[in-house]
């Protein structure tokens, strides 16, 4: 396809290689990041997932060089990366030491096995899906060497387990509301970011494409892996960096960071679909505050739409919608509504009729505005791509901020459609150029989360709290996620963990799972199980479906309601440290929640672990994930750690059983952490101005604590504190402000934990 490599030339930072067939630009933008860009489809980028210029002044070398058996290439080095290119656009990565990090693949590709088409004919009989096990080309694609011991991390929502290696995944966003199979290729989101781990090395691969990708990490063969799409340029981006931590931050820095968030949305979110009038929605805040369960927010799934038209609310249901919301307030609970991107067709519903006026809906082929079927029955698609589009789509949020809801929930936006899927060829819009359903598939989610976000901000100055189901790479800018309509079972909390955690890895750092379940019934021990990983979720929402069981934490009888109140004063006591940790996020990319393997790359033990999980680098949670498990196994990486619970210390880099009876999470903390907690609220901000209580554990550390008003952008010019702790050791804590913009905490209170 490229054949040899004839010349190159070099303009600033970029380098145009002339091969036989086709031109490759080679743009190295940072010490650790070159991107790799073969124009089959357009001359320029066009990223939906990187915004603004992210060359940074770089200074590399090029020269002719030769590789031991003779064979020429050309060798660029940066500070941090080596990269050797050769004829047929084979390029190789090594890091700075001249240890190879990334080869392209030179071999024959063998699939590990290949069906007869008789045999297939023949299974197909019974129904069996039948699985090629890859192998197969793609218009563009890319081939590249695995060696013995790499793991491959990331993608977003797969399910499945932490590791990708011997896995095959797709990228296009798809809404199954089938309960999520380990098997599944994709869900939600399309996330083409991967992270592969060697014995002696790290590296990630983001894929700038958003046509239908595949991506096959040595299921098709133990020797390389590949990834490809069926249209688009063939656009990636080398990552480099010391350890993983620096591979999330180079990504993150290409594909932006999770903004700080509004601080109550790190509270509790009660949710079903299902509540449909104001006296349910009355109850159920009222049962919340009987109960003695804190709350920050209050979801309002479909139901309170007018027949599921988008921008309206149904006065029969509720007689008075803004005095219910304001009510809401006084209680301390935020209300959040859901948003479908689809449009009901009705004349006379200004949404509809508005948008047809303005050209705004995507078209057929033909010209016409194409119609199919969401939940209001026949349903046109808002045009996302065209900034116009979400220009308008977000001044008409004044309908919502007007009422006084707080946040938007963006749902549907793969986009769904009941009447088979959309075509190929259905007509969308690329900012300044037409394009079609197959190039904006995967970034539909991505431009109304974005649109969503612009305008709220637009009409609030306050952070945007939005939630979206579908994502691409870069989405993490504007919104929060949901990992969709997962089940009441068993597999899915487990799956709950390794999906946060590469959620995570990818960029998406501020997400969460139904707690309880979505579909199918949950069970009392399932929910108190549940709610002990969803406390830790940034994203802490219960939600289920219309039609199953309800589950709000009062209906399971007192010991589970006591479990559960438990698990939610522990997340409100510690929101002070999730609010660091969105802080941190935001200037570094790391998510909250993260594998062991983040922060233990080298330890081989934690590099397939799926059932525990670091908060920051302070928390080790170990969940208790299988049905009447009293004790579990828990794995405890090097250093000291201590049970948060009975302060009981533990040496690390060995396994434990522990005890783990129904009330029990167990998490343990690192020797030295300063956990900063705040003291017993029923929403965030019900005290004025708390104080904050500083946790101190034997051991030394350091640990940076942000304050601020935790609602609007003032802190963009200083407008918050900054303290530095320093724990010495034996009952010793200095306190630093370091950086002062914001009002003191009433008191700093210190409890050294004697273990
Ligand atoms: C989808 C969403 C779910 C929501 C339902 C009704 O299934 O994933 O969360 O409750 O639609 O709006």
């Amino acid at each position: 396809m490229f054949g040899k490599l004839l010349s190159y030339e070099q303009t600033n930072q970029i380098i145009t290689l002339h091969y036989e067939e086709q031109d490759v630009t080679l743009h190295v933008l940072t010490p650790e990041i070159i991107n790799i860009f073969v124009p089959l489809y357009t001359t320029e980028h066009r990223s939906k997932a990187i915004e603004g210029d992210k060359e940074q002044p770089t200074p590399f070398r090029i020269v002719d060089s030769c590789t031991e058996d003779g064979k020429k290439n050309i060798m660029l080095t940066t500070s941090s990366l080596i990269c050797k290119i050769y004829d047929d656009c084979m390029i190789d990565f090594y890091d700075k030491t001249g240890n190879l990090l990334c080869a392209d693949y030179r071999g024959r590709r063998i699939p590990r096995f290949e069906l007869q088409e008789s045999f297939i004919e023949f299974i197909k009989q019974e129904g069996h899906d039948v699985d090629m096990a890859g192998g197969q080309n793609y218009p563009v694609q890319c081939v590249k060497q695995l060696d013995e011991g790499d793991c491959i991390y990331g993608l977003g929502d797969k399910t499945g387990v932490l590791n990708k290696r011997f896995y095959e995944y797709e990228n296009w966003n798809s809404d199954i509301p089938d309960p999520h199979e380990d098997c599944f290729k994709s869900l939600y989101k399309s996330i083409p970011f991967f992270i592969t781990l060697k014995e002696n090395g790290v590296y990630g691969i983001f894929y700038d494409n958003t046509f239908k990708s595949y991506f096959n990490f040595g299921k098709e063969n133990n020797d390389y892996y590949s990834f490809g799409s069926d249209n688009g340029n063939l656009d990636y981006y080398f990552i480099g960096g010391n350890s993983m931590p620096d591979i999330v931050e180079n990504y993150t820095y290409l594909t932006g960071r999770t903004p700080l968030p509004q601080k109550w949305t790190l509270g509790y979110h009660q949710s079903r679909w299902g509540y449909d009038s104001e006296e349910v929605f009355r109850n159920v805040a009222a049962k919340l505050k009987e109960c003695r369960i804190p709350c920050d927010a209050i979801h309002f799934d479909i139901d309170y739409m007018e027949r599921y038209k988008v921008f309206t609310w149904d006065k029969e249901r509720f007689s008075d919608a803004k005095t219910l919301i304001s009510d809401f307030q006084k209680q301390g609970i935020k209300t959040v509504t859901i948003i479908d991107p689809g449009v009901k067709v009705e004349k006379g519903y200004n949404m509809y009729e508005e948008g047809m006026e303005k050209g705004y809906y995507a078209k057929s082929p033909d010209g016409s505005v194409y119609v199919n079927a969401v939940w209001p029955g026949d349903a046109v698609y808002p045009d996302f791509g065209n900034p116009k589009v979400r220009d308008w789509w977000g001044e008409h949020l004044d309908f919502y901020t007007n009422l006084g809801v707080s946040g938007i929930w963006n749902d549907m936006n793969e986009p769904a459609s009941f009447n088979g899927p959309l075509p190929n060829d259905v007509i969308f819009t690329d900012e300044d150029r037409p394009s079609t359903h197959a190039e904006i598939h995967n970034v539909y989610g991505h431009n109304m989360a974005k649109a969503t976000y612009e305008g709220w901000k637009k009409l609030t100055n306050k952070r945007p709290f939005v939630i979206t189901r579908a994502c691409y790479s870069g989405s993490q800018k504007y919104s929060t996620a949901w990992t969709g309509d997962n089940q009441s079972i068993w597999t899915h909390l487990r799956m709950a963990i390794p999906q946060q955690c590469n959620l995570g890895l990818s960029g998406m750092a501020f997400v969460g799972t139904d707690i309880g379940g979505f579909g199918a019934d949950t069970t009392p021990e399932l929910m108190a199980r549940w709610v002990q990983i969803g406390c830790f979720s940034p994203l802490f929402r219960s939600h289920c479906a219309k039609g199953n069981m309800n589950q709000e934490p009062w209906l399971f009888g007192d010991k589970i309601l006591d479990i559960y109140r438990k698990y939610v004063e522990l997340r409100y006591s510690l929101i002070p440290y999730f609010y660091d940790l969105c802080h941190e996020c935001e200037q570094t990319g790391l998510p909250v929640i993260r594998p062991l393997v983040l922060h233990y790359e080298k330890d081989e033990n934690v590099r397939n672990l799926n059932d525990e999980f670091l908060v920051g680098e302070q928390l080790l949670v170990a969940p208790v994930v299988e049905q009447g498990a009293v004790k579990r196994m828990v794995y405890l990486p090097e250093g000291i750690w201590y049970d948060y619970w009975t302060h009981k210390e533990y040496q690390g880099s060995q396994y434990y059983l522990v005890d783990a009876p129904l009330d029990t999470c167990p998490i343990f903390v690192k020797a030295g952490t300063i956990l900063p907690k705040a003291p017993a609220q029923m929403y965030v901000g019900e005290l004025e101005n708390p104080e904050l209580i500083l946790e101190v554990y034997p051991g030394c550390g350091s640990y940076t604590h942000y304050h601020d008003n935790g609602e609007d952008f003032a802190y963009q010019n200083g407008a918050y504190n900054e303290y530095l702790f320093e724990n010495k050791g034996d009952n010793n804590l200095s306190i630093t402000k370091v950086h002062a913009g914001y009002d003191d905490y009433p008191d700093i209170k210190v409890n050294y934990i004697n273990c």
